[in-house]
């Protein structure tokens, strides 16, 4: 298996280094437009393979697609991140361009890669990176449920001091403040997390994980890597491994959930193939709600990629 990671920046460095470091893969190729960045930072992820045992190869290339080529998975984190103050979308007409052009590159030298997205504003460059590749939406698809989900998790492994590995939840919805966390579906060793913790807790864990992004870019100045890579990792690791994991993943709905042209993080399974099943979840009045809201803020959003795209056709 060969694994590329676009972006050597701190997600894509740590995403890396979570592949190398698990074995993911026979080869992790690090690619970055700075120059030489790639290179010393998969230099210095390589070099950590006699220390932590392992034997994947991790190279680096400044913007040598043809290193990249035949790649099986494909995870791209290039784009400016955050800086406080900003929303995910502020970023969006430069990242937007540079989407695009990586994922012309890819495209080009692995044209049967699985695609995974990170950048952000993360639903829209998914559909700004599925417009480009112009492949089947089950290669194409976003990372951001496995962290938003991992960072509710965290929270209510804190609150209710508990191990995190016991907890199991969905999370819906846009990479953004309208991402819906669903206590219905949130369960502690088997148990519903209802019964553990009172209301107004878990309604605080769930105002607390709908920014976890922006409390880590006001405290660090720059947005979070640690969490956002080692995710995007573990759907490398469901796909290289054809685990048929179930994960909430940035998705493009075509009815599902009465939804239809949009990405959005809906509950899929993840194997050899990329998404092999959009799974539909019975949501009650209230879920269907805060999933429409979340809809309409990521559609609003792809609106905008829209027009600029129309703009430069015309
Ligand atoms: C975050 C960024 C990576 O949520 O979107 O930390």
């Amino acid at each position: 298996m060969k694994v590329t990671v676009v972006g050597a920046g701190n997600v894509g460095a740590t995403c890396a280094d979570v592949i190398a470091h698990r074995e993911l893969a026979n080869e992790v190729v690090l690619v970055d437009i700075k120059e030489n960045f790639a290179e010393g930072k998969a230099l210095d992820i390589w070099q950590t393979a006699p220390i932590n045992l392992y034997d994947t190869r991790v190279k680096g290339s400044t913007n040598d697609y043809s290193k990249t080529a035949n790649s099986d998975v494909v995870v791209i984190t290039s784009g400016l991140p955050r800086k406080p103050g900003m929303s995910r979308d502020d970023l969006i007409s430069t990242n937007a361009a540079i989407v695009k052009s990586v994922t012309e590159n890819i495209i080009n030298h692995s044209p049967n890669a699985i695609i995974i997205i990170v950048s952000n504003p993360l639903d829209v460059m998914t559909y700004c990176a599925y417009l480009t590749a112009k492949v089947d939406s089950r290669r194409v698809f976003g990372m951001a449920g496995i962290l938003d989900t991992a960072r509710y998790s965290a929270f209510l492994a804190e609150a209710l001091d508990c191990s995190p590995k016991d907890i199991k939840a969905v999370l819906m919805g846009g990479h953004g403040d309208t991402m819906v966390p669903l206590p219905r579906y949130t369960t502690v060793g088997g148990i519903p997390v209802t019964e553990l913790i009172e209301k107004d807790k878990l309604d605080a864990i769930i105002e607390r994980t709908k920014k976890g992004g922006g409390e880590i870019v006001n405290l660090l100045g720059t947005s979070a890597w640690y969490a956002p890579g080692a995710a995007a990792a573990q759907m490398v690791e469901a796909i290289v491994r054809d685990q048929k994991r179930i994960f909430p993943v940035c998705a493009w709905l075509q009815g599902e959930y009465g939804l239809k042209d949009i990405y959005l993080g809906v509950p899929v399974k993840l194997g050899r193939n990329g998404i092999e099943q959009i799974i539909e979840l019975k949501l009650n009045d209230e879920e269907k709600q805060l999933l429409a809201e979340s809809a309409k803020a990521v559609k609003e959003v792809m609106n905008v990629l829209d027009n600029m795209n129309n703009n430069v056709t015309a």
